[in-house]
């Protein structure tokens, strides 16, 4: 079977521009064609990012067009207002990065024609936020096989705190944090490993101690985007090369598993589980289960199980307890064109 290694990046924005950076120091593919509205834009960072190039090996650096898309394996989709520009920066607000939903939505709608004509057939990698909801809005278009960037930034920060902690290397710690990209995301405590043990059995002495380190690392990995903004305007550098690493995933059919965002039908969305990876995009998630509920929800987002968000769909799937205010969401969530799911948040926040 002939190896696609065309990947092409749509947004030469910070995060659009880091996807790139990142692709070509990682040697994740061998072409990569960056389009933006602003051709000039995508022409001045392709330019830039092409001269360095020379160092990192044979990689084919260029700006395009939608049209230049064709034959891409692989489509990273960027584009779109960010938490900063969209006012989503209040740790408070139960609505988080939903509140770019509708105006990214509608970006959405004008550019997903142009991708689909020319490459259709392309794994598709939403990392505009929210990316859970606007996967399934590009799912919908007609696109086959649509990521979601989901969780697994998310997960790479649960270990990194996991391991500053703990004093160890990252590479010793098996954390997942699973559900939405967002505040309702779930931290899976009761499956957080180092060295096969139990993070929960080692880290702190007392019950008290442990409640205190897992608290400050919850709000340190919950918030960290709004931490990052507040210091550089915008997130990019990690989703860059979590983005890279994806496409190594895909295009080299590594079948690796990592907690990434796909449409999940059992429950109707897209939200991240761990799932195998590989040349299809997404092929299987595995189901996980909760050790209890308080294990989980342990100092969860400020409103909990307020939202409707995919998050606690799945913790509340997996801990086998359905609440009514669950199944609202769920039926909610369903019935929600992306555009209007904001509007169904608010109005659960208020029940
Ligand atoms: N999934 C994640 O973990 C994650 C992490 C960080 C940022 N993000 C999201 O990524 C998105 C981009 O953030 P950013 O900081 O790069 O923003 P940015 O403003 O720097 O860049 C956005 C780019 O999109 C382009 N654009 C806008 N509308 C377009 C259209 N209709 N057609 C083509 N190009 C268009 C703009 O020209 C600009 O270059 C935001 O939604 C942000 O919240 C997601």
């Amino acid at each position: 079977m002939e190896q696609r290694m065309k990947v092409g990046v749509i947004g030469a924005g910070a995060v659009g521009s880091a996807c790139l950076l990142s692709l070509v120091l990682r040697r994740s593919a061998r072409e990569i064609v960056l389009v933006d509205r602003t051709r000039k834009r995508a022409a001045g960072v392709a330019t830039d990012v092409r001269y360095g190039a020379t160092l990192a090996g044979a990689v084919d650096v260029r700006d395009g067009d939608y049209a230049d898309l064709a034959g891409a394996a692989l489509v990273i989709i960027t584009v779109g207002v960010n938490e900063k520009t969209g006012g989503a920066t209040d740790r408070s607000d139960p609505a988080g990065r939903l509140r770019l939903l509708d105006t990214n939505a509608r970006i959405y709608k004008d550019i997903l024609p142009q991708i689909f004509k020319a490459a259709a057939d392309a794994v598709v990698l939403v990392v505009t936020d929210p990316p859970d909801p606007l996967a399934d809005f590009t799912r919908r278009f007609g696109f086959k096989r649509v990521l979601s960037s989901g969780t697994f930034l998310d997960s790479l920060r649960l270990r990194f705190h996991l391991a500053q902690r703990l004093n160890v290397d990252l590479h010793s710690v098996d954390a997942q944090v699973l559900g939405e990209h967002g505040t309702s995301e779930v931290l899976l405590w009761s499956g957080a490993r180092v060295g096969g043990a139990p993070v929960l059995s080692v880290l702190g002495r007392s019950e008290q101690e442990r409640d205190e380190v897992r608290r400050g690392i919850e709000r340190e990995v919950r918030y960290a985007n709004i931490t990052i903004i507040e210091g550089n305007q915008a997130s990019q550098y990690g989703i860059g090369m979590v983005s890279a690493r994806i496409v190594e995933a895909v295009l080299f059919d590594e079948r690796v598993v990592i907690p990434i965002g796909s449409f999940n039908p059992k429950y109707g969305v897209t939200l991240s589980l761990p799932s195998i990876l590989g040349r299809e995009g997404w092929s299987r998630s595995l189901s996980q289960r909760c050790r209890s509920k308080n294990a989980e929800l342990f100092n969860a987002a400020p409103m909990p199980f307020a939202a409707l968000l995919p998050g606690s769909i799945a913790f509340s799937r997996a801990s086998g307890s359905w609440r009514a205010r669950e199944l609202i969401a769920i039926t909610q969530y369903r019935r929600c064109s992306p555009s209007r799911s904001l509007q169904c948040q608010r109005r659960l926040v208020r029940t």
